[in-house]
């Protein structure tokens, strides 16, 4: 993971063709993309099911991405070394699937990936303010957790900033990720509130080819 906040579009699996999912990585990787992100889900957190380790292991020997993997699944303390040792790079719980939430992220460190935290769209930031210091990543869900292509929920832009705020008063550098509803239109304004990490599925994986898609992301939220 880059130690410098730049800004990083990571493409939700949730949003390509399942039935070739290892060819997906290759052609993302191919386009240029560095991260890409993978949505656990386990039809009790939210009400939808995905996948789990072992089609992330599978695809791990197809693939140098940075897997950036967000485990929308209660209680994801059972699962956090199946998940590493599927080839995870960073995992990503959320607030409101862990009672003790400083040991679950204090053994996704041990275990040796990055850590996130999620919090959903009315989940306050400071559920996570304590735990600033040991974290590499918060994310803001921008839609409710579950499904793709669903609206950006247009209060959680000031969460965006208010979490940025936070973070700079500590002197850290954590990554913001923002996931929901994030397409070239808003991406810019997402920047500017002090997101730099982009998950995008349906307005990523529905406009092939995916260089030029990644090309107009990046140039949406570059422009001057
Ligand atoms: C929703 C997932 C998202 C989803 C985003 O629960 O966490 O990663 O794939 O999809 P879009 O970009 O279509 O809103
Ligand atoms: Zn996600």
């Amino acid at each position: 993971m880059p130690t410098t906040p730049p800004n990083i579009l990571t493409p939700s699996l949730l949003s390509s063709d399942f039935s070739r999912i290892g060819e997906e990585l290759v052609a993302l990787e191919q386009a240029g993309l560095e991260w890409v992100h993978w949505d656990v889900m386990d039809g009790a957190f939210v009400p939808n099911i995905t996948f789990g380790p072992p089609v992330i292991k599978a695809c791990r020997k197809r693939s140098r991405l940075f897997f950036d993997v967000h485990l929308m699944i209660q209680e994801p303390d059972r699962y956090l070394a199946d998940f590493v040792d599927a080839g995870a790079n960073m995992l990503c719980v959320h607030a409101e699937a862990c009672v003790h939430l400083e040991r679950t992220v204090s053994e996704i460190s041990r275990l040796g990936a990055k850590v996130g935290v999620a919090l959903n769209p009315h989940t306050p930031l400071n559920m996570v303010e304590y735990l600033l210091p040991q974290l590499d990543m918060v994310l803001v869900m921008t839609v409710n957790p579950g499904f793709g292509g669903q609206s950006f929920i247009p209060f959680t832009m000031h969460k965006v900033r208010q979490l940025r705020a936070m973070i700079q008063e500590i002197g850290a550098e954590t990554f913001i990720q923002v996931d929901g509803g994030v397409t070239p239109d808003n991406i810019r304004e997402l920047a500017d509130h002090g997101a730099n990490v982009f998950v995008s599925g349906s307005a990523f994986f529905g406009y092939p080819p995916y260089a030029d898609r990644l090309e107009t992301f990046m140039r949406a939220v570059n422009k001057s």
